[in-house]
């Protein structure tokens, strides 16, 4: 298994970055924290001082002199006002400054993946100057580490938002206009991504994942994914292929190597490859694969994969065949 030894621990903190951009966007985090905690502190110490001296000066039984204290707290009012627009305008720049870092996209030439968001799911596609060297999958992003990675932006339906904390920040996708967002990630791991801007019904299970890992397990991961489909060569498994092939699977997804070729869903080729499926709402296993093909609606509820009441021995061989999809 490619992935051993990265199991286990998923990542989802801005404040762990494991990148360049994502380091950025912590430093201007923790700045932020901090000049705000001592704002907080300086304000709530400054309150205190004024409420234990008009105590004094009650249990003392002395009155205020207004015309003597009004130039005194005048001078107060200004200097505490100069301050606060002193803080915001370095918020301001610095806001600015490190959000103008994070745009450009370094050379040499990254590697290009597009992102197609879809309601509620993640289209990832491989660009590659060959078209046999092209490749889709969904919900997983494979990166190297060490490599900027160059992304392509699109919606299919309304405008999402992609979020890998530990990476980089949030850009959204919007129907019919391209963005481009890239991120590098320096530490092998898999790092947790969820869509960040409302899209309807199912925004909560829109996660991915990427999994960051060094450049010859890429590169090995990569020959495997532009590989067709196996071929089913087990009778049940053949039996299921059929069934996937003749049924309505076919009308919505594809498999490489076989005649499904529709992309209205994820596309299936190596299916058995992934850690989850629904985008992260449940793992890759035989039972929730199959609780998923049943009725997807109880699940994710206004998901546009309808349920398949299927006979029993056909959705066994279908579970068996889409197990083989490595
Ligand atoms: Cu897609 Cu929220």
């Amino acid at each position: 298994m490619l992935l051993e030894g990265l199991r286990g621990t998923l990542n989802q903190s801005a404040l762990e970055p494991s990148g360049p951009q994502a380091a950025k966007i912590a430093s201007l985090w923790w700045f932020a924290f901090i000049t705000a905690s001592v704002v907080y502190l300086l304000t709530m110490g400054a309150l205190w001082w004024a409420a234990r001296r008009a105590r004094r000066r009650e249990t003392r039984g002395e009155t205020l002199d207004d015309a003597a204290a009004e130039p005194k707290m005048t001078r107060g009012v200004t200097w505490a006002t100069a301050a606060t627009v002193v803080i915001l305008l370095v918020f301001l720049v610095t806001d600015l400054s490190i959000g103008r870092t994070l745009s450009p996209v370094p050379d040499p030439h990254p590697l290009t993946i597009e992102v197609t968001g879809h309601q509620w799911w993640w289209e990832v596609a491989y660009a590659d100057t060959s078209p046999h060297g092209r490749f889709t999958t969904a919900n997983e992003i494979h990166v190297p580490v060490g490599r900027p990675i160059l992304f392509v932006l699109q919606s299919q339906d309304v405008i999402h938002s992609i979020w890998v904390p530990n990476l980089a920040g949030k850009k959204d996708l919007i129907p019919g206009y391209t963005q481009s967002w890239w991120f590098q990630a320096d530490t092998a791991g898999l790092y947790r991504g969820q869509c960040a801007e409302f899209c309807g019904l199912q925004h909560a299970k829109m996660a991915l994942q990427v999994i960051a890992e060094p450049p010859d397990q890429y590169t090995r991961w990569v020959s495997q994914q532009r590989q067709p489909a196996v071929n089913a060569t087990d009778p049940t498994a053949s039996r299921g292929r059929e069934v996937f092939l003749t049924g309505p699977c076919a009308m919505c997804h594809s498999i490489e190597g076989t005649s499904a070729g529709s992309h209205v869903g994820p596309d299936l080729t190596h299916l058995a490859s992934r850690r989850t499926i629904a985008a992260g709402t449940l793992p890759n296993t035989r039972g929730a694969l199959a609780g998923w093909i049943v009725d997807p609606q109880r699940i994710k509820p206004g998901t546009h994969m309808p349920p398949n009441q299927l006979k029993p021995q056909d959705l066994d061989a279908l579970l068996t065949y889409l197990q083989t999809l490595k």
